[in-house]
């Protein structure tokens, strides 16, 4: 207690106690080692008091919490109307000799007059541990939060606040009530009329008799999803346990909405002691404090009417949103109240963030800005908005929504050219440090990507590469997108992900075009060493293979024994290289790993006793055989082949050794596969349906699965002169929200 007071008594005559306290938090990220061997952590605090106070008074309650390098403070934004606040970040880079973990504390006062005291210490108390975690290889990163400090709520309009508890390790975070008096909290109240949901951190408000402001006092645990051991410097280490399944049970509240949720099933703090020799305390613990006020009823809690709305394009909660160090983000937010004014937006976010706000009376907007700097690149920022209006002298808050940034690397320049049945994307190499092209891949995880001097390239056929397709009223919209991947061999795991998405858009119009039948264009992939190949997939007419089934013949119709003949052919920039048909199947759907098949040809060797190779040339493999043995049986019938490139006059590839018994030599396959490029992945590629001639019954419909299809390839055709290219960052594992290239103009 004695060094507390003591502080307290310093913050006193600092002149702090004069200040009104409306929450704080405090996060912080690991930011790896100083030449000196030193480590370097950053931390970033907000704090909330009537006035901007801005003050740095943490203090190291336990540990070693090292020394402080650098200081910077700033107001985010403050109140309009109605309450008197201002929410500050603090951002502090400290420099740590020892990795053992440490605590520092921060304490004040007083509370705002709450539903509890008209009074009170507050409390902020920060856990780090910086052992380097036996998962990630790196020391534990804490749980990214921030709120806005002041949130109203009408009593009689029930709510949900998805409280932010990001965590950038992916770790599982709970979020309790503070619970050790003195260093966690002050009143270490939980709200009867609240509940908490520990695990999704969700805080619901159900109803209260109180008018009055409600002082939370939360905290945030980070736990990981499975064992792992903290190793230090020093040699000595401790296991970290996920939280048990029995305490998740426990956390989950079911009351009744109209019973208030008190008391807490759980009151014991977190075990910090040993059981079963493992360690069951949180990675980091993190405070997160703010007030919720309690406002006298209003007639109506539909959002809209009397209570601000958020409106298209505001982000929806929870979005994951990328950023580039030195470029500006740019949110946009939009609310609207019939029957009060909406005239501004509450944020919370990072030091240096601004917004702007216009009104109409009825309709209000917002943009808000904030640039990253070098400094944050890595990090995950959150931020949170609430749209406020105001009637008479009353004060309204919408919903919380808050999203989190993802600080990236500016990707520079990055092209998407679209064709008839293609799009390619070329990325500048150097905006892509970090993400080597070896690590890269599109949709489909066979589809690698190539690359010159300059750019990394791929290309894919609007049917290849797991290209999906978007319909909107106007248009098809065909996406795929580059994404980072860690190859088995990888020691270190890279954190910074990204995903580049890009898609084509082709006008759809044309109702005609509706006639055209499934029929499957060209296949074309990219690949390191092979640049762009080509496959192209058609049935014939004869074995002379001279005319090919006409693309709006499709289905094919063919009757019982009728021979089918096929071509797969490749076409590739190389001259050297050489085709190879792994595997070939009918399936009654366009899938190839459906459960209902008949083999043609695996693993190289011919499996039915129809099939005729009429020649297996370089770049074309001609086969054919009888349809009857699975025709029959379905309506339709795909058939999808899987297929392989390879160099050619290069023994140890796939391709050179031809029929393969399974059976005889499993391993080989896989070992050698991919070996220095001499080949590439395995792609499937399909071609159908084909359908059995019957005597005129059963209409079949096309309404399947490929409709979708069935309806591109005639759009395309008539409308390709329109096509336009849209490049996408994302972040990955995210929420999809996409944001324009900042260098384009769209
Ligand atoms: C870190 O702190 C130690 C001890 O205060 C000091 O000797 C060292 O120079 C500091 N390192 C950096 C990079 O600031
Ligand atoms: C905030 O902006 C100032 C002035 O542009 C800059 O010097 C500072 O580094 C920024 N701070 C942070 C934490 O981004
Ligand atoms: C306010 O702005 C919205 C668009 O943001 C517009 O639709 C509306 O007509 C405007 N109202 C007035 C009264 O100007
Ligand atoms: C690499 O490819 C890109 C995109 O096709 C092209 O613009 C660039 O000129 C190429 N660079 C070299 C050195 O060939
Ligand atoms: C594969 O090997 C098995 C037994 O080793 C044999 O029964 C089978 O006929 C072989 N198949 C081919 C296609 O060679």
């Amino acid at each position: 207690m004695a060094p507390s007071a003591l502080l307290l008594l310093l913050a006193s005559a600092s002149g702090a106690w004069a200040s009104h306290y409306y929450g704080g938090s405090m996060t912080f990220t690991p930011k790896g080692m100083n030449p000196d061997g030193s480590f370097r952590v950053d931390f970033r605090y907000k704090e909330a008091y009537h006035t901007c106070y801005q003050w740095n008074s943490w203090y190291c309650s336990s540990g070693n919490c090292g020394t402080q390098n650098r200081f910077e403070i700033g107001a985010v934004d403050r109140s309009a109307t109605g309450s008197s606040w201002c929410q500050s970040e603090g951002f502090i880079t400290r420099n740590i000799s020892i990795d053992r973990p440490f605590q520092m504390r921060k304490t004040g006062c007083c509370w705002i007059y709450n539903s509890i005291s008209n009074s009170g210490s507050w409390r902020l108390l920060t856990h780090v541990d910086l052992g380097i975690r036996s998962d990630t290889q790196e020391p534990n990163r804490s749980p990214v939060t921030t709120i806005p400090p002041f949130i109203r709520v009408p009593q009689n309009c029930r709510r949900t606040y998805n409280l932010v508890a990001h965590d950038p390790d992916g770790d599982q975070v709970r979020c309790r009530y503070g619970a050790a008096y003195g260093t966690e909290c002050n009143f270490c109240n939980q709200h009867s009329g609240f509940q908490l949901d520990k695990n999704s951190c969700t805080l619901t408000y159900v109803s209260s008799s109180s008018l009055n402001a409600h002082a939370f006092e939360i905290v945030l645990e980070d736990y990981p999803r499975q064992h792992i051991t903290l190793t230090y410097t020093d040699g000595t280490t401790s296991v970290k346990s996920p939280l048990l399944a029995r305490r998740n049970k426990q956390a989950t509240t079911t009351t009744p909405s109209t019973i208030p949720w008190w008391p807490s099933t759980e009151t014991t703090p977190i075990p910090t002691t040993p059981s079963h020799g493992l360690q069951t305390g949180p990675l980091s613990k993190i405070p997160l404090q703010f007030s919720i006020r309690i406002d006298p009823a209003v007639s109506s809690c539909a959002e809209g009417l009397i209570l601000p709305q958020f409106l298209s394009p505001t982000p929806t909660n929870g979005d994951l949103l990328t950023s580039f160090v030195n470029e500006e983000l740019e949110i946009r937010l939009k609310a609207t109240a019939t029957q009060s004014s909406v005239n501004n937006f509450i944020i919370s976010g990072p030091l240096n963030i601004t917004k702007y706000i216009t009104d109409n009376g009825t309709f209000a907007d917002a943009v808000i800005w904030w640039t990253p700097t070098e400094n944050d690149f890595g990090e995950r920022i959150p931020i949170c908005f609430i749209a406020e209006s105001v009637s008479g002298s009353r004060v309204y808050h919408s919903e919380m929504r808050c999203v989190i940034v993802t600080v990236g690397h500016s990707f520079g320049e990055a092209n998407v050219i679209c064709t008839e049945n293609t799009m390619t994307v070329e990325v500048e190499k150097s905006s892509i440090i970090g993400l080597h092209e070896d690590h890269l891949r599109l949709n489909d995880a066979s589809c690698t990507l190539t690359s010159n001097s300059t750019h990394v390239i791929a290309t894919m056929s609007l049917n290849s590469c797991g290209t999906q397709l978007e319909e909107s009223a106007e248009n098809l919209i065909f996406k795929n997108e580059i994404t980072s991947y860690d190859k088995a061999t990888d020691i270190i795991t890279r954190k910074h992900h990204v995903e580049i998405g890009f898609s084509c858009v082709y006008p759809k119009k044309g109702k005609a075009s509706l006639e055209f039948r499934t029929h499957k264009i060209p296949y074309v992939f990219t690949e390191k060493g092979f640049g762009k190949f080509t496959y192209e997939f058609e049935f014939f007419h004869s074995p002379l293979f001279h005319t090919m089934m006409d693309p709006r013949a499709y289905p094919i119709e063919v009757a019982l024994n009728e021979m089918i003949y096929m071509e797969i052919k490749a076409t590739s920039s190389l001259s050297n290289t050489v085709i190879f048909v792994e595997s070939c199947r009918a399936t009654p759907i366009d899938d190839p790993n459906y459960h209902t098949f008949y083999d043609i040809i695996d693993n190289g060797c011919v499996v039915d006793d129809t099939v005729v190779v009429y020649s297996s040339g370089q770049s074309t493999y001609h086969f054919g055989m009888e349809a009857f043995k699975f025709i029959g049986q379905h309506e339709e019938v795909y058939i999808s082949c899987s297929v392989v490139l390879c160099m050619a006059e290069n023994p140890d590839t796939r391709c050179s050794q031809g029929c393969r018994n399974a059976t005889a030599s499993p391993a080989v396959h896989h070992h050698h596969r991919r070996a220095a490029s001499a080949e590439t992945s395995t792609h499937y590629i399909s071609q159908g349906p084909l359908r059995l001639k019957m005597a005129a019954n059963q209409p079949v419909s096309t309404m399947g699965l490929n409709m979708n299809l069935v309806f591109i390839a005639g759009t395309i055709l008539l409308a390709v002169a329109m096509v336009c290219a849209v490049v996408i960052y994302r972040a990955k594992g995210s929420k999809i929200k996409y944001q324009p290239l900042p260098s384009s103009d769209f």
